[in-house]
């Protein structure tokens, strides 16, 4: 099983990414599982154009991208409180895929990140507006690391340790359902029941 991890800030070194790798670490404690990260921070993607359908210049990283995604049973999407809203490099990720394969009807786990207490705006946001069209089925289950300076150091002596603790057990719990999630919707994208040619788009 292979488990995409997409970072949505735009900052090269940012705390989102942090968090991306305290859960990949995390996943890489069970067998038989591998990791694929995206960081849309070290690797920009352009804002989406229309000659994104005519393979533009600019496009050309996104087959060996559908590949990668293509190859995931599930992700971890990662996304910073800016402002209250998602980063804009995250929102330009979700609209470039919309076909069969990629994101579609695969599970993911929402986690935001926050230096404070906030978190839950980018959580609404991501299930209300970032799946219609690729198809990206949102877990049950969120994560937010809210406090994120706390949280989530390779220096342990950084973290603050119940909050720490707390927000690492919560991690887990949420893993296991996202592993349970990625085989069990698995049969359901090979059972011949997607047709996205004739509703290429959702309603
Ligand atoms: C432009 C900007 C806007 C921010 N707006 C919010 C916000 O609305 N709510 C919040 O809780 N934190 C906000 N923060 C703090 C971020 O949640 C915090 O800095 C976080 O670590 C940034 O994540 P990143 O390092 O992954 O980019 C903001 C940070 C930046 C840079």
């Amino acid at each position: 099983m292979k488990i995409g991890v997409i970072i949505g800030s735009h900052r090269k070194d940012s705390q989102s990414a942090k968090v991306g790798r305290f859960l990949e670490t995390a996943l890489a404690s069970r067998s038989g599982l591998h990791t694929w990260t995206l960081d849309l921070g070290k690797t920009p993607l352009p804002l989406w154009d229309e000659s994104l359908w005519s393979n533009g210049p600019q496009w050309s990283a996104i087959p060996s991208l559908k590949a990668e995604l293509d190859a995931c049973d599930g992700f971890i999407v990662i996304a910073p409180e800016w402002h209250g809203m998602v980063p804009a490099a995250l929102k330009n990720f979700f609209l470039l895929w919309a076909a069969t394969g990629e994101l579609s009807h695969k599970p993911a786990l929402p986690c935001a990140v926050s230096a404070g207490e906030g978190g839950a705006y980018v959580i609404s946001e991501l299930r209300m507006s970032s799946y219609k069209n690729n198809r990206l089925c949102w877990l049950p289950e969120q994560l937010i690391a809210r406090h994120v300076k706390s949280l989530c150091n390779e220096d342990a002596s950084q973290n603050e340790g119940d909050l720490h603790d707390a927000f690492s057990a919560r991690c887990d719990y949420a893993l296991e359902l996202l592993l349970a999630y990625a085989s069990a919707l698995k049969p359901i994208r090979n059972a011949g029941l997607i047709d996205h040619e004739t509703y290429m788009n959702g309603m």
